[in-house]
C-alpha cells in the first residue's frame, strides 16, 4: 500500500462526500470549494480530505499545495484525436473565404482526413496519438472519448478503432470509444448513399460489435452529411449491438439532430450550435447531455452554443474539446473553460461543472471520476499559485497546472502503461 498527502492545499475543488451524479441547472453555480484543505489519496482511490488542522501527520510521499488548488481532472467526453495529418492548408483556405462546408463539398475537409488516415499504417496513426494523448494529459485531462470516423471504409474504421484500443492499453487515463462511420459520404459512394448506409449497418457495426470495439455509435446529423432519417437507421441498428449513440447534432444548422438523438435514448447530443427552444424543450424531457464544444465555434467563427438558456432550462450542460484537424486541432481543456466563460457567459464554477463530473456522467463513469470524493479514482491537477478559481478562465493564455496526479501517482511525460 502507498499513500499520498496533499497538504496546506488554498481549494480543494469539487469536495463532495458523496458520488454525485450529473449537475444540473442552477446548481451548476454552486461550486464546493474546501479552504485550507489536505487530501489522502491511498494506492489510486481517493481516502478522505478535510481542514488543515485535522492533517493526518504522515503518509509515504507528501506534497505542499501552498497557494494552489488542487481540481478533479477534466473529463474531455468529445475528442477525434487519432488521425493521421493536420489540415492547415484548408485553414488557409478559410482565411481566404472558403467556408467549412465549401471545402467539404470539394472532398476536402472529413474527406481530406480519411484518404490520408487510410494509407497510414495503425503503428504510426497510433504513435501520433499517443502524442496527442501525452499534450492533453499536460493540460489536465484525466479522461477522454475518442471517436472514429476517418476511415470511412469497413478496413480503415477498424483499423482506426483498434488503434483507440491498443491506445486503451498504453494510457494512463481511462479512453471509452465511438463508431462514427456515419461521419461523411465517401465519394465512391455520393450517387449511392444506400450502398454505404448499408456498408456501416450490414458489415461495420457487427464487425466492431463482434471484437467489441466500440462504447458508443455517432452519427454527423448535418445537412450535407447524414439526414435526420439515415441517424435514426444507424442509431437503431447500433441498438441491436448494444452501441448507445452520442451524436454531432446542430452544428451548421437547426438539423432535427437533437430530437432524433433523444428518440434514440442517445447518452448525449453534442455541438448544439444552433439550438432554440424546441431543442431545449426536447432536452428538458430526456435523460440526454447537451455537450458543448466552443472551441470549435472559435475555430471556424460559427455562433456559440447558448450555455445560457440551456443552464437556465435547468439542464446538465456538459463541455468538451471536439479535438480534430478540421473544426478543433486544438484538445486543451483550460482554453474550452475560458470560452465558455467569455463567449457563452457561463461562470467560472458553471464551466468547471461541465468539465469535470458533467463530463464524466456523459461518459457513464461518473461513479469513479469527475470529483474529488471518498472511493473515487485519484485522478487530479495541483494549479500553479492561483488566486481564486476564477483565474483559471480568465488567464486564457496561462497553463494552469503545475502537476497532474493519475491513478494516485504523480505523472510525467513518456510513462506507458
Ligand atoms: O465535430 N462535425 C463533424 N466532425 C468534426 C469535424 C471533423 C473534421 O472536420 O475533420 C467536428 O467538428
Ligand atoms: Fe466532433
Amino acid at each position: 500500500m502507498a499513500n499520498l498527502l496533499i497538504r496546506n492545499i488554498k481549494g480543494l475543488v469539487l469536495a463532495v462526500q458523496e458520488a454525485s451524479a450529473a449537475v444540473r441547472g442552477k446548481d451548476m453555480a454552486q461550486l464546493p470549494v474546501l479552504e485550507n484543505a489536505w487530501l489522502l489519496v491511498e494506492n489510486d482511490t481517493i481516502h478522505s480530505y478535510g481542514s488543515m488542522p485535522g492533517c493526518p501527520e504522515r503518509a509515504d510521499t507528501t506534497l505542499d499545495a501552498n497557494d494552489r488548488f488542487v481540481f478533479p481532472s477534466w473529463c474531455d467526453s468529445h475528442t477525434h484525436l487519432v488521425f493521421a495529418a493536420s489540415r492547415e492548408e484548408e485553414f488557409v483556405s478559410r482565411i481566404k473565404g472558403l467556408s467549412y462546408e465549401d471545402i467539404a463539398a470539394q472532398g476536402g475537409g472529413i474527406l481530406n482526413s480519411a484518404r490520408k488516415l487510410q494509407s497510414m499504417p495503425a503503428e504510426q496513426l497510433l504513435e501520433s496519438a499517443w502524442n496527442r494523448l501525452e499534450e492533453i494529459i499536460g493540460y489536465g485531462t484525466g479522461m477522454v472519448e475518442i471517436k472514429s470516423g476517418y476511415g470511412l471504409t469497413l478496413d480503415s474504421e477498424l483499423k482506426m478503432l483498434r488503434v483507440i484500443r491498443e491506445l486503451k492499453k498504453i494510457s494512463p487515463i481511462p479512453i471509452k470509444a465511438t463508431f462514427l462511420g456515419a461521419h461523411a459520404m465517401p465519394a465512391e459512394f455520393k450517387t449511392n448513399r444506400e450502398g454505404y448506409l448499408k456498408l456501416v449497418i450490414d458489415e461495420m457495426l457487427p464487425k466492431i460489435a463482434a471484437e467489441g470495439l466500440a462504447d458508443y455509435c455517432d452519427v454527423f446529423c448535418e445537412r450535407g452529411f447524414y439526414s435526420v432519417e439515415e441517424t435514426d437507421r444507424i442509431l437503431k441498428a447500433a441498438a441491436q449491438y448494444g452501441l448507445k449513440p452520442r451524436i454531432h447534432a446542430n452544428q451548421m444548422h437547426y438539423s432535427g439532430g437533437v430530437q432524433v438523438g433523444i428518440a434514440n435514448q442517445a447518452i448525449s447530443v453534442d455541438h448544439l450550435e444552433h439550438c432554440g427552444a424546441a431543442e431545449i424543450a426536447a432536452l428538458q424531457h430526456a435523460s440526454t447531455f447537451p455537450t458543448l464544444l466552443p472551441s470549435c465555434s472559435f475555430f471556424l467563427g460559427l455562433p456559440y452554443a447558448p450555455a445560457r438558456d440551456l443552464i437556465d432550462a435547468g439542464l446538465p450542460v456538459v463541455l468538451a474539446t471536439d479535438f480534430n484537424p478540421g473544426s478543433t486541432p486544438s484538445g486543451r481543456m483550460p482554453f474550452v473553460l475560458s470560452l465558455a466563460c467569455i463567449h457563452m457567459k457561463m461562470l467560472p464554477e458553471e464551466a468547471i461543472h461541465a468539465a469535470t463530473i458533467n463530463g464524466a456522467a456523459a461518459l457513464e463513469m461518473a461513479d469513479q471520476y469527475g470529483s474529488i470524493t471518498p472511493g473515487k479514482i485519484a485522478n487530479l491537477m495541483i494549479s500553479k499559485p492561483m488566486s481564486s478559481i476564477a483565474f483559471l478562465p480568465y488567464a486564457f493564455g496561462t497553463d494552469p497546472v503545475e502537476r497532474v496526479i493519475l491513478a494516485g501517482k504523480e505523472w510525467n511525460r513518456n510513462q506507458r502503461q
